[in-house]
């Protein structure tokens, strides 16, 4: 049950962001759909009872500026905050801040509107802040690549994900908040994500392909289950990591899930922590 919580959700106009909005309101949940389109954001929160849209371009840090006030001015309290949107394999742009668009939108937004919000968190009993990763993870580096290489910034900013939850988790814990950090990835899921992939990558993942589609990708209802699962479950602690536990985590009910050595780097963590402090100007509190 989840009534009488504030469940706010990035990217929840489309995909796996909109089910875990959607399936978080139908448990009594008040949810905020922070997306970049607020009429968008209006159409889809006339289909979830009680919800309300705050604007965010998490590609621009004035406007997650803009909607952390907005967040902070609404929300006396805030249980659940869901870094879910996301941009995969798109071609090269420079923000204007001044960074790669894919791990602006994926990484440095969600940075700063958490750093931005953090004191909402730390006021609300067992509030968690739960970051959507991927598989793709595994393929990440820590250094950028060049030449620009959309697959490879996209794995990247994933890795980025996890390190930051883990330094988040870490860093909560040292300070003995009541709040968690914890991530998840939904496996292979039919969404808008896969717009900008090869057609060879979109055949697969289609539903027309059945004999394969099964182990290959999920819809989104199971998707959601792995960031519902980090965001609700009693047992889940700082730090744990979810996604579906079929052959290779594509497909399956959603479990603990293991992510890569250099995700666990300490080092990584903390340099990646302080570059983002950095690049966003927002400096934690913790
Ligand atoms: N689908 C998969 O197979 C898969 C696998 C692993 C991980 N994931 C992760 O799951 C998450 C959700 O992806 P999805 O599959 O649900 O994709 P999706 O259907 O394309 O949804 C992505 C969401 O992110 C939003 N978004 C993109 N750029 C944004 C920005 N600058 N500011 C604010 N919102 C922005 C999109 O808004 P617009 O509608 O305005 O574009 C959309 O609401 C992502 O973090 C993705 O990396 C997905």
């Amino acid at each position: 049950v989840q009534s009488g919580r504030v469940a706010v959700v990035t990217g929840a106009n489309a995909g796996i962001g909109f089910e875990v909005a959607r399936v978080l309101a139908a448990h009594g949940a008040a949810v905020v759909i922070a997306c970049r389109d607020s009429s968008r954001g209006e159409a889809v929160a006339a289909r979830i009872p009680g919800a309300r849209v705050v604007t965010l371009d998490l590609a621009s840090l004035a406007s997650v500026q803009a909607a952390a006030a907005e967040l902070r001015e609404a929300c006396a309290r805030l249980d659940l905050l869901i870094n879910n949107a996301g941009v995969m394999e798109v071609p090269h742009h420079v923000t204007e801040d001044g960074f790669e668009l894919t791990l602006a939108t994926n990484h440095l937004g969600h940075f700063a509107l958490t750093g931005l919000v953090l004191d909402r968190l730390l006021a609300t009993p067992g509030s968690r802040v739960v970051t959507v990763s991927s598989i793709a993870h595994r393929r990440g580096v820590l250094e950028s690549p060049e030449p620009y290489d959309p697959s490879a910034a996209y794995a990247r900013s994933k890795l980025a994900n996890l390190l930051f939850t883990y330094e988040l988790s870490r860093r909560l814990g040292a300070a003995g908040a009541a709040t968690v950090a914890l991530a998840a990835h939904p496996g292979i899921v039919r969404t808008g994500l896969w717009r900008t992939s090869s057609l060879v990558e979109r055949a697969l993942i289609s539903r027309r392909v059945r004999f394969v589609n099964f182990w290959l990708a999920q819809d989104v209802e199971a998707g959601a289950l792995p960031v519902l699962r980090a965001a609700t479950d009693p047992a889940a602690g700082g730090g744990d990591y979810y996604g579906p536990s079929g052959p290779f985590g594509f497909t399956g009910r959603p479990a603990r899930a293991e992510s890569s050595a250099l995700s666990h780097d300490r080092d990584a963590q903390r340099r990646l922590w302080e570059l983002s402090e950095q690049l966003t100007g927002v400096v934690y509190s913790i």
